[in-house]
C-alpha cells in the first residue's frame, strides 16, 4: 500500500542525497495499487506538479489500461493480489520497455526492491512514501529513459548511415571493376585487332572454359579468376612481330621459340596489374599439357593450374570448329573425338569428363552466340558464369 507520509527511510535519504536531476516536461504516470485510497492521494499529490496520472488497482487492470493509453512512468506496489508488482513488470518490460517503471516496497522488503531493479525497474521506493522522493526519482527514470532513447536513436542513425555508406561503396566497387571489365574488353579487342583470323577465340575459349569450371562445381572465385585470365590468354601476342604472328607458311624452330615466349610475355605483362594477377598465372600455363609435353616450363598434371588444364580443352575445341585461313571450321564432333582420344595425354581426365557431361548441343550453342555478341558479354561483368546458361 502507498501512502504519503513525510518519512525519509534509509533509502529515501539516499536518494535525496544524490545529484539534482533536470526536470521532466509533464508526464503522463500510471500508478498500480490494490488499494485505493493509497492509489487516489499518491495521484492527487503528483498531479499538483508536472504529472498527469491514471490509477489502477490491480496488474491486470494496469495492463488493460495501458493497451489504450501509453504512459511515461509507472509507479507499482509490488505487494498485491493477483498478478504481483513482479509480475506486472516482466510484462511491461515485454511489451514497452522504454516505459520508466518504479517499484514501492515495504521496509522490511527491501531485497524485493533490489530484485525488482534487476528485473528491469528502474529504481524502487520504500513506503510509507514521502511525495517529494516519489518525485524525484519520477525525475530521474524519465530522464534516464529520454537517454536511452537517444542513445538508441543516435544507435539507428548509425546504422542508417552506415548502410547507406555501404550501399555507396558497392556501387563505387561496381563501377570499379565494370572499369576492370571495360579494360579487359579493350586488351580482348587488340589481340583480335592483332591477329584478325582468330577473331572471337577470346571470348569463346572463355565461355567455353566457364561452362566447364562450373560443370566441375568450380567456386566463383576461380571462376572469375578463368574469365579474367582466359579472355586475355594471348595477350604476350601483342609483342610478336608481324612476320611471325601473320606468317602464312609454317614457323622455323627459332621462330617457334619466339612465338612460343607470348606465354611469359603475357604473364609479365598482366602480373603488374592487381586485378588480373591472379589470372596471370593461366596465361603463363596456357599451352601446357597434361603431360608434360607442352610449353613454357612443361609442367605436368596437377602442376598445370586448373584454370590451363580447362582451358587446354576449351582451346582445343574452338581451334577445330573455327574458320582458320588455311581451312573451314571443322564439325563439332571431329573436336569432341579429338577431346575424346587425347583425355589422359593431353587433357586432364577430370577436365574432359566434365566436358562430356554436358549435353554436346551446349558447346556449339556457346559458339554461335559469342559469333553474334559483339561487346563484353554480361557473364562477365556479373563476375562470374552463373547465367552462362541463359544468356
Ligand atoms: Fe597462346
Amino acid at each position: 500500500m502507498l501512502s504519503s507520509d513525510k518519512v525519509l527511510t534509509p533509502a529515501a535519504e539516499a536518494l535525496t542525497a544524490q545529484a539534482p536531476v533536470t526536470r521532466s516536461p509533464t508526464a503522463r504516470v500510471l500508478i498500480v495499487d490494490d488499494e485505493p485510497a493509497a492509489c487516489k492521494l499518491l495521484a492527487l499529490l503528483l498531479s499538483e506538479t508536472d504529472f498527469e496520472c491514471k490509477t489502477a488497482l490491480s496488474g491486470a487492470e494496469a495492463l488493460r489500461l495501458l493497451e489504450k493509453d501509453n504512459r511515461d512512468a509507472i509507479v507499482c506496489d509490488l505487494n498485491m493480489p493477483g498478478m504481483t508488482g513482479m509480475e506486472l513488470l516482466a510484462e511491461v518490460r515485454r511489451r514497452s520497455p522504454q516505459v520508466a517503471f518504479l517499484v514501492a516496497t515495504g521496509l522490511d522488503d527491501v531485497r524485493a526492491g533490489i530484485l525488482a531493479m534487476k528485473s528491469g525497474a528502474d529504481d524502487y521506493l520504500v513506503k510509507p512514501l514521502h511525495a517529494d522522493l516519489v518525485i524525484a526519482s519520477l525525475h530521474r527514470a524519465l530522464q534516464k529513459k529520454r537517454l536511452e532513447q537517444e542513445v538508441e536513436g543516435y544507435r539507428l542513425h548509425l546504422e542508417e548511415m552506415v548502410a547507406e555508406r555501404t550501399k555507396q561503396m558497392e556501387a563505387a566497387l561496381k563501377l570499379v571493376e565494370r572499369s576492370y571489365e571495360d579494360t579487359l574488353e579493350a586488351l580482348g579487342a587488340a589481340i583480335d585487332l592483332r591477329d584478325a583470323a582468330t577473331e572471337g577465340h577470346s571470348r569463346r575459349v572463355c565461355r567455353f572454359a566457364l561452362e566447364m569450371a562450373k560443370a566441375m562445381g568450380l567456386s566463383e572465385a576461380q571462376h572469375k579468376t578463368i574469365a579474367m585470365g582466359a579472355y586475355p590468354h594471348d595477350i604476350g601476342k601483342l609483342a610478336l612481330p608481324d612476320g611471325i604472328l601473320l606468317k602464312p607458311g609454317p614457323l622455323t624452330a627459332e621462330e617457334r621459340v619466339f612465338m612460343q615466349q607470348h606465354a611469359q610475355t603475357g604473364y609479365d605483362l598482366v602480373k603488374q596489374i592487381p586485378f588480373l594477377a591472379d589470372a596471370a598465372e593461366l596465361i603463363r600455363t596456357h599451352h601446357e599439357r597434361y603431360d608434360g609435353s607442352g610449353y613454357l616450363r612443361g609442367l605436368k598434371a596437377e602442376q598445370i593450374p586448373i584454370g590451363a588444364r580447362i582451358f587446354e580443352v576449351a582451346d582445343t575445341l574452338d581451334a577445330i570448329t573455327s574458320d582458320r585461313p588455311y581451312r573451314r571450321a571443322l564439325p563439332f564432333e571431329d573436336a569432341f573425338r579429338v577431346i575424346q582420344t587425347e583425355s589422359g595425354r593431353l587433357y586432364d581426365p577430370q577436365v574432359s569428363t566434365a566436358f562430356f557431361s554436358l549435353p554436346k548441343e551446349t558447346w556449339p550453342t556457346i559458339a554461335r552466340m559469342q559469333h553474334q555478341v559483339t561487346s563484353l558479354p554480361s557473364w562477365l561483368r556479373s563476375g562470374g558464369a552463373g547465367s552462362l546458361g541463359s544468356s
